[in-house]
């Protein structure tokens, strides 16, 4: 089954095409990975996925059971909330001087305003606003335990170490409950032993919870070890499409990395040669 569609998506810069008739579909309840150099548009799609951007061709449908969500033309705020899209950001978007808790509380901010009438049930301390907070409270606490941050839940954000900043974020994220999660390059800055605790994490949304996830990713061990299909960009066309094992071996995906044809005598596995460009 497929969540969503990618059809002809185009969007220029001034001058620079930063993508160009880009289609592919992301199966709903697996992890799809985007990949391609620096300045492929892997950061574009996401600004227009999220609405951030807006696209000047194509279209971009949401495939929910009552029915397709078409979300070009929405902004951000709609589409966080209506489509149920959430993002993490390449550098971290957490509020440094709030502790884990509250920064994941500011994340049910939306349903917290709804459940207080926009503050009157909130101010009058009415029950329903009373059991939305305790709700969101328990799935924040929920989260934390989930990331491992337990622990952290009265510690400033700033505080913490930058593994645990980048976990965090990801729980956030789950906060809202999102039909997809859009990762742009979580593992960027992380040791070896996070990534492979990120990759544990992120195995882990998609088989407890079921979530579907777009992951924008340059660490070639976590997207081999996690993605169920890759979409390749390269100056903001796809140039490949298809599972990891496809991929790595793809003459046209180790071309746009390494910049050379392979040579034919030498079989080339593009998972170990990515990580260096
Ligand atoms: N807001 C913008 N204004 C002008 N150029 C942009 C903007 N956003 C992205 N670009 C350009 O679009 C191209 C793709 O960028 P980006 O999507 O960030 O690439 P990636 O995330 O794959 O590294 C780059 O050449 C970048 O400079
Ligand atoms: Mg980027």
């Amino acid at each position: 089954m497929t969540l969503l569609t990618v059809d002809n998506l185009g969007i220029t810069f001034g001058g620079l095409v930063a993508l160009d008739s880009l289609s592919f579909t992301v199966p709903k309840g697996q992890i799809t990975a985007i990949i391609g150099p620096n300045g492929a548009g892997k950061t574009t799609l996401f600004n227009i996925i999220t609405g951030f951007y807006q696209a000047q061709t194509g279209t971009i449908t949401l495939h929910r059971d009552a029915g397709p969500l078409v979300l070009n033309g929405k902004p951000d705020y709609w589409i966080a909330r209506h489509a149920g899209i959430a993002r993490t950001f390449q550098t971290s978007r957490l509020f440094p001087r709030m502790t884990a808790l509250e920064n994941l509380l500011v994340a049910q901010h939306n349903r917290l305003m709804k459940a207080s009438f926009f503050s009157l049930a909130g101010l009058a301390g009415l029950a329903g606003f009373k059991k939305a907070e305790r709700d969101a409270i328990d799935k924040a606490r929920f989260w934390l335990e989930q990331v491992g941050l337990t622990g952290s839940a009265n510690v400033p954000v700033g505080s913490l170490a930058y593994g645990l900043q980048r976990r965090l974020e990801i729980a956030r994220s789950m906060c809202a409950d999102p039909a997809l999660l859009c990762l742009d390059e979580p593992a960027a800055g992380l040791n070896p032993k996070e990534s492979l605790e990120l990759v544990d994490l992120l195995a882990l949304i998609r088989s407890r919870f079921g979530a579907t996830q777009l992951l924008v990713e340059h660490d070639m061990s976590v997207v081999m070890g996690l993605s169920d299909k890759v979409v390749v960009l390269e100056y903001g066309r796809k140039i490949a499409e298809g599972a990891p094992q496809q991929i790595r071996h793809d003459p046209a995906v180790i071309r746009a990395y390494l910049g050379e044809p392979p040579d034919e005598d030498i079989p080339v596995d593009i998972a170990q040669d990515l990580d260096k460009c």
